[in-house]
């Protein structure tokens, strides 16, 4: 059926020179040039350029005049090239204009809180107070039109090899992912909560139970934690189980997945095949974290059987005391100044750090270690080491004359903390964070359980879902911070975008790891029996993995934070500035609901 609104988008109008279009959209700019009027009007697909000339089309001229930004306009005329020399390289409609013959002001609109097209400089709490303005925005429509690319690239991957998607409850009960829950208090049972789902990790889990075999969902999920720059309360996953599959299936098809992706969205990006596969303790030992940037080097390394026996106290206490002394050099940087070196501490102790000892390697790069005298180390602690162990150090970290060698001394956690993020830091001011280059890799082997100081206890690593290496199994009883998790992590660029692991489907397993995490056999029960329950009933070996939608999209986009790549996200306290969410409710819903609010 026709559309009395528009024949055409204003990108297609190239292709229509000489005839008669209809166009609708958003006056993005007008400029009036004594007889002539301009208008760039904007649709989803792009600008087209209108001239209102009076000669041409008296009335329509006189209604341009009322136009203001943001008016919501149509226009019909006829599609021209351009006069010589007036062409804007600039947009893709930027050879031809339309010649209005009538227009009409469909709506008018407010002045803006903020610019359109200005990218730059707008405070975000405006962005989100009128996120359906920001949302007009060009950068924020294409984001969001990548977002839709890539789910849609997704479904249908997996819909070719088999995969179904089902749909899970949002209102269910709690199923722990290490944050804690949004409770939903029920009307019907008075003193009784709903949890929202951290994930639908039990009920995929249940689902191989039921003989889906293959399942995704596209899955929201909704975590009460402290949030970051990747971090959102609420977020999607690409949820996914597979049952009668090891490790090597579930990567092998993420490897083709993202392969394809990529491919398929962003081919100018560069990809390293096949994805490198690193141990968790390699990933610590050689970048500090588990979630390694992997577009360059800058390798941390272990120094301390070096200097344990130095002059130097610092170093010799912190090994004393059970910690490692590490570090990692940054090439061509021996001349940087007092003041900036001093930054560098600085970074050092506002990440947990007591110090960083830095020492500049004078002497161009390439130079040979064996001309290396003391003289030419400069740091202030040079004096407390010979010659033979700076020798050692800088060959441990790989440097050479003209690197500047940056170490820290603490507990390793702290050191590995201090160094990963100073490894970033130097990688950014060395320009080595190739913004078209993506390093997925997986991360393997895992310690299932880490022992909890606090708390005394020992807690998943990840979910107690888990299933341990069978190898493992009898050093539950013995030494459970030693037993490996059949646990991947996929990582891009610095960032987690999966976890997932082969499961547990022997429920006398899942029962011994539930106790291990100290949870008593009544609450093992109450939280978890249907699971226990279904493991009994001829549950199959299975195991799956859930990429964070949100964080590969902003990964994808070139944006360094969620947010951008979501319509309508909270804040960083997570409130919704836009309806002003979290509110109060009425003292009738709280009565209905069985609640009352306690004064603080
Ligand atoms: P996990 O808790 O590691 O695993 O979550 C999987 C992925 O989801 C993304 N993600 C987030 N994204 C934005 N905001 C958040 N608050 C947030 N939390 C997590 C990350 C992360 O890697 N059930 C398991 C998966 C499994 O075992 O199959 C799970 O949820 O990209
Ligand atoms: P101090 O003895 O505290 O004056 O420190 C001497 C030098 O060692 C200073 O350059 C500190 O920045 C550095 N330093 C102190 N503690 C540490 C540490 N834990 N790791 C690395 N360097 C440190």
């Amino acid at each position: 059926m026709a559309n009395r609104y528009r024949t055409h988008n204003c990108s297609e109008a190239g292709r229509h020179i000489g005839r008669g279009i209809s166009v609708a959209g958003w006056v993005n700019r007008r400029r009036d040039h004594g007889g002539l009027i301009f208008i760039d009007l904007r649709d989803r697909s792009g600008l087209l350029q209108v001239v209102f000339n009076p000669q041409v089309a008296a009335e329509a001229h006189r209604i341009a005049t009322e136009m203001r930004p943001e008016y919501v306009v149509r226009i019909t005329g006829e599609v021209a090239r351009r006069p010589a020399g007036t062409e804007n390289p600039g947009i893709p409609t930027g050879e031809v204009e339309l010649i209005a013959r009538e227009a009409e002001i469909l709506n008018a609109s407010r002045p803006m809180p903020f610019p359109m097209s200005d990218e730059s400089g707008i405070d975000e709490s405006v962005r989100l107070k009128y996120r359906y303005l920001d949302l007009r925005r060009p950068q924020m429509q294409q984001n969001m039109m990548l977002r839709h690319r890539v789910i849609k690239f997704i479904r249908d991957f997996l819909d070719a090899r088999g995969f179904i998607e089902i749909e899970t409850p949002i209102l269910l009960k709690s199923t722990p992912e290490g944050a804690r829950d949004y409770l939903v208090p029920s009307r019907l049972y008075p003193g009784k909560f709903y949890a929202l789902p951290q994930s639908p990790q039990q009920l995929k889990q249940l689902l191989m139970v039921s003989g889906f075999e293959k399942y995704y969902q596209i899955a929201r999920c909704f975590r009460d934690e402290d949030q970051r720059a990747d971090r959102q309360p609420e977020f999607t996953q690409l949820d996914l189980e597979m049952s009668f599959v090891d490790e090597e299936n579930v990567l092998d098809l993420m490897e083709e997945l993202f392969t394809s992706l990529m491919a398929e969205l962003k081919p100018e990006i560069r990809i390293v095949k096949p994805f490198p596969r690193l141990s968790y303790h390699e990933v610590i030992e050689r970048f500090g974290t588990d979630k390694p940037d992997l577009r360059f080097g800058l390798e941390l390394a272990d120094v301390s059987d070096i200097v344990e026996d130095s002059e130097f106290g610092v170093f010799r206490t912190a090994i004393a005391g059970g910690g490692i002394v590490k570090g990692f050099a940054a090439p061509g940087c021996a001349d940087y100044s007092r003041k900036q070196q001093a930054e560098l501490v600085e970074f050092a102790r506002a990440r947990g750090g007591k110090g960083l000892v830095t020492m500049a390697i004078e002497g161009g790069q390439g130079g040979s270690l064996d001309d290396l005298t003391l003289d030419k180390v400069h740091s202030a602690v040079t004096r407390f080491f010979t010659i033979d162990q700076v020798r050692e150090m800088v060959k441990r970290l790989h440097a050479g004359p003209g690197d500047l060698l940056l170490f820290a001394a603490d507990k390793a956690e702290v050191v590995n903390t201090v160094l990963s993020q100073l490894r970033l830091e130097m990688a950014n001011r060395l320009g080595l964070t190739d913004p078209n280059l993506m390093v997925f890799a997986f991360i393997q082997d895992h310690p299932l359980m880490e022992w909890n100081q606090e708390g005394n206890r020992w807690d998943s690593m990840h979910h107690p879902f888990t299933a341990p290496y069978d190898e493992d199994i009898p050093l539950l009883d013995t030494d459970p911070g030693r037993v490996r998790a059949r646990h991947y992590d996929f990582v891009c660029n610095g960032y987690e975008l999966s976890s997932g692991s082969i499961r547990i489907h022997d429920s006398r397993i899942q029962e011994k790891i539930f106790s291990l995490l100290s949870y008593s056999d009544e609450e093992i029960r109450e939280r978890f029996g249907h699971l226990l329950e279904a493991l009994e009933f001829g549950a199959p070996p299975h195991g799956g993995i859930a990429p964070g939608i949100d964080r590969l999209v902003m990964l994808l986009a070139g944006e360094d934070n969620i947010r951008e790549v979501i319509a309508f996200p909270k804040t960083k306290s997570a409130t919704d500035l836009m309806t002003n969410a979290p509110d109060a409710v009425s003292e009738d819903q709280l009565r209905e609901l069985h609640l009352r609010l306690r004064a603080h």
